[in-house]
């Protein structure tokens, strides 16, 4: 699939008034997406579990015009307040995609949105909520064409949420996504996220996420700054070359469930994202004191336990602790033990893999 086949032939059927809800999933990164080309194409390949907990549901009403308006009519509610901060954004969102949606300028919208997690947690609401999005009007384009498939709707809402913020095309499906062409990955794509092709470990299988709130404030460097910080970066091109070494070695470890190499990867991998932005010009640091604190922790249960639990992080302070089924007992009791101490007011979420968007 390329841009062009997410382009109507025709100008699409009006529908009438009507609503659609959907709710889509946040996801957390193995190998991290960092740096991008123009129309939010990827520097490189990335991968990534699906969450389950840790939703939006956003339901789109849409009343079609008499007229089709000059700008974007919309109103925006989140968790049942006018937002016009939010609004930007979205204009912002809908500029990008209209090309593709030509029916944008023909309808008011109301979009109503709430996240399952605490509003400023931290976490980013940007991947579950763009594709939150972008799937209800898939709905709209669904209706008005009844005849595209499920994989069409799916690569197209991947590829529309993309537009919207770069993570967020991991966000329509589950369990395990990749994004980002690498040769060794059949179907692989930069315009939209597919379900990893190859077959997976049971050791995978209902993995667990529990996401330490740390820093619960707005973060002090965007992830829009943070990729733009990628160009002319000293390290990039060997970032780049080393996010397609890790995504390879990951395939290996989802086919034969090597916990050992995969704890290895994926806390490189965070640690590489961190150094990134440690080593840009200007340079900044999101990991806090709180952050470094819980690491030493989990290195030093794994040493004394023979654990395979491992730590992952975003573009912020907070830490996703990830560990298999087999050992949420003796994990999630380390985690009460020793970790919800570094927590700011002791707050944390239980979080799973997930299997992708529902719609409501
Ligand atoms: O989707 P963005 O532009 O907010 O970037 C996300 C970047 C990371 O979360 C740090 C990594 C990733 O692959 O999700």
């Amino acid at each position: 699939m390329t841009e062009k086949d997410f382009i109507f032939q025709s100008f699409p059927t009006k529908i009438d008034a009507g609503k659609i809800t959907w709710k889509a999933p946040s996801n957390i990164a193995l190998v991290k997406y960092w740096g991008k080309k123009p129309n939010q194409i990827p520097a490189n390949p990335s991968v990534s579990f699906t969450l389950d907990a840790c939703a939006t549901t956003t339901t789109l009403s849409f009343l079609p015009l008499k007229e089709s308006a000059k700008s974007f009519s919309f109103d925006l509610l989140f968790e049942g307040q006018s937002k016009k901060e939010f609004k930007p954004k979205i204009e912002t969102f809908f500029a990008r995609i209209e090309k593709y949606l030509p029916f944008l300028k023909s309808y008011h919208f109301t979009i109503e949105t709430s996240n399952s997690f605490p509003h400023s947690s931290g976490i980013a609401s940007s991947a579950s909520g763009m594709a939150a999005l972008a799937l209800c009007l898939m709905g709209m384009e669904e209706q008005m064409n009844p005849n595209i498939t499920a994989n069409y709707f799916n690569q197209k809402a991947s590829f529309l949420a993309r537009l919207g913020s770069g993570s967020a095309c991991r966000s329509i499906e589950g369990d395990l996504i990749q994004w980002g062409i690498d040769e060794t990955i059949e179907g692989s794509s930069n315009i939209y996220a597919i379900k990893y092709p190859h077959s997976v470990h049971k050791n995978f299988k209902n993995y667990h996420d529990t996401i330490l709130l740390v820093h619960k404030g707005q973060k002090e460097v965007s992830s829009t700054v943070g990729h733009n910080l990628m160009h002319g970066h000293p390290f990039a091109e060997q970032r780049f070359v080393q996010a397609h070494n890790h995504l390879r070695d990951l395939q290996t470890v989802f086919l034969n469930g090597d916990l050992d190499r995969f704890v290895e990867i994926v806390e490189n991998e965070a640690l590489s994202l961190h150094a990134m932005m440690m080593t840009s010009t200007p340079y900044f640091m999101l990991m806090k004191p709180s952050t470094l604190g819980i690491i030493q922790k989990i290195w030093q249960f794994r040493k004394a336990s023979g654990s395979k639990v491992c730590f992952t992080l975003d573009a912020g302070a907070n830490v996703h602790v990830l560990y298999p089924e087999k050992e949420k007992e003796d994990v999630y009791q380390f985690i009460k033990d020793e970790l919800i101490a570094f927590c700011e007011k002791g707050q944390y979420i239980c979080d799973r893999i997930g299997f992708g968007a529902r719609k409501m």
